[in-house]
């Protein structure tokens, strides 16, 4: 039997359909080659959505995203003069991006940091350093402390104005995110650093307590613990060191966007956001207003979603790999867009649409 899938898919705002678009063309050609049926219903999402429904995520998109399988969503966001125009709690940060990981509780997120050897000449660390490209799994619990605790702000006793923000974690939120990094592990190089900050956090400690529980689970995985500040300085340093990192939401929200400096750009990171049912796929970066509407951004993020999409939504696989593949080749070829390569001679700049041409037509005849 055929496999069919629905995706809801949200464009999002200023880059967001325009990468969009070359990533959707993975789905047509996937459909055409008869190996798997799509339905796209998309909605709107973000600053777009506000200004058309009042709303960042409006009712209608809710419903697009509850009847889909997958949900793929394009990055959001305005300039921060444009964002003034919206109510703080509307903003697509706030008033969309959270509360779509919140409604599907997409508590696992997966942040590839990788560059295979031939595209290595992106990242802004030395040969010496990056020379075999850099291949991490950096895993962020995404629903949990800073981010979503109770926030207070107001007035103390002394007419001081105060703000006070909340981080919890339940040992349960905690022993879900730790057997994810330790399942990865398990599938790669049986290496976890666990990435935390037990010499000042309570919840830090708690963190590590967990992890020693659910170690007995994986005695064949080897365990690595490192303080979040020495593991901004190691990513620099020797990056090759880790395999699969683990930690929480606001930690794997900074070291993640280092992961993009260390490749040379937020623009090589797409990431899944995973939930017991339902999961959702995005790049890593923001929408990058500057650059919108110029047709010179580089659709990678987006395709690679489309791959982890494939991969862990679908179980398509090889489909997935020969995404992969047809990027890599296509920037092995010499090819690049200006977003990426501003002042590289060797690299002949293609348009957005142009770069996803190339992709496309190799990962049509791959599959
Ligand atoms: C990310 C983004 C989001 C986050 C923002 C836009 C809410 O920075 O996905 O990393 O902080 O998680
Ligand atoms: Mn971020």
């Amino acid at each position: 039997m055929k496999k069919k899938f629905k995706v809801a898919v949200l464009p999002g705002d200023a880059i967001g359909p325009e990468i969009m678009a070359q990533a959707l063309r993975a789905f047509e050609i996937i459909q055409k080659k008869g190996k798997a049926e799509f339905e796209i219903i998309s909605g709107d999402f973000g600053a777009n959505a506000y200004f058309k429904h009042g709303h960042a995520f409006p009712e209608e998109t809710k419903a697009v995203c509850d009847e889909a399988d997958a949900i793929l969503k394009g990055p959001v966001g305005l300039s921060h003069e444009e964002s003034q125009k919206i109510p703080v709690d509307e903003q697509p940060e706030r008033g969309a991006i959270l509360p779509l990981r919140a409604r599907y509780n997409t508590f696992a997120n997966f942040r590839p940091i990788f560059l295979s050897k031939e595209m290595a000449h992106f990242s802004p660390l030395k040969p010496e350093i990056i020379m075999e490209g850099v291949d991490i799994l950096l895993i962020r619990e995404l629903v949990g402390g800073l981010y979503f605790g109770e926030k207070e702000r107001g007035i103390n006793p002394n007419g001081e104005r105060y703000v006070k923000e909340n981080l919890e974690y339940t040992e349960n939120e905690v022993r879900q995110i730790l057997r994810v990094g330790f399942e990865q592990a398990r599938k790669r190089k049986k290496i976890l650093h666990t990435i935390h900050k037990s010499n000042v956090l309570l919840s830090s400690v708690f963190w590590n307590e967990i992890l020693e529980e659910v170690h007995k689970d994986f005695q064949d995985v080897t365990v690595s613990h490192l303080l979040v500040d020495a593991a901004a300085t190691a990513l620099c340093l020797n990056p090759s060191q880790f395999d699969v990192m683990v930690m929480e939401n606001m930690f794997g929200d900074i070291l993640s966007d280092q992961g993009g400096g260390i490749l040379g750009s937020l623009g090589l990171m797409p990431s899944a956001c995973v939930g017991p049912e339902k999961s959702y796929y995005e790049p890593s970066h923001g929408s990058a207003p500057d650059i919108a509407g110029k047709n010179i951004a580089n659709p990678y993020s987006m395709i690679g979603s489309v791959a982890m999409m494939f991969e862990m939504s679908f179980g398509l696989e090889s489909e997935a790999l020969a995404l992969w593949q047809s990027m890599r080749h296509t920037f092995e070829s010499g090819f690049s867009t200006a977003d990426l390569s501003k002042n590289n001679s060797n690299v002949e700049i293609l348009s957005t649409e142009k770069f996803g041409d190339k992709v496309m037509s190799r990962f049509e005849s791959l599959i």
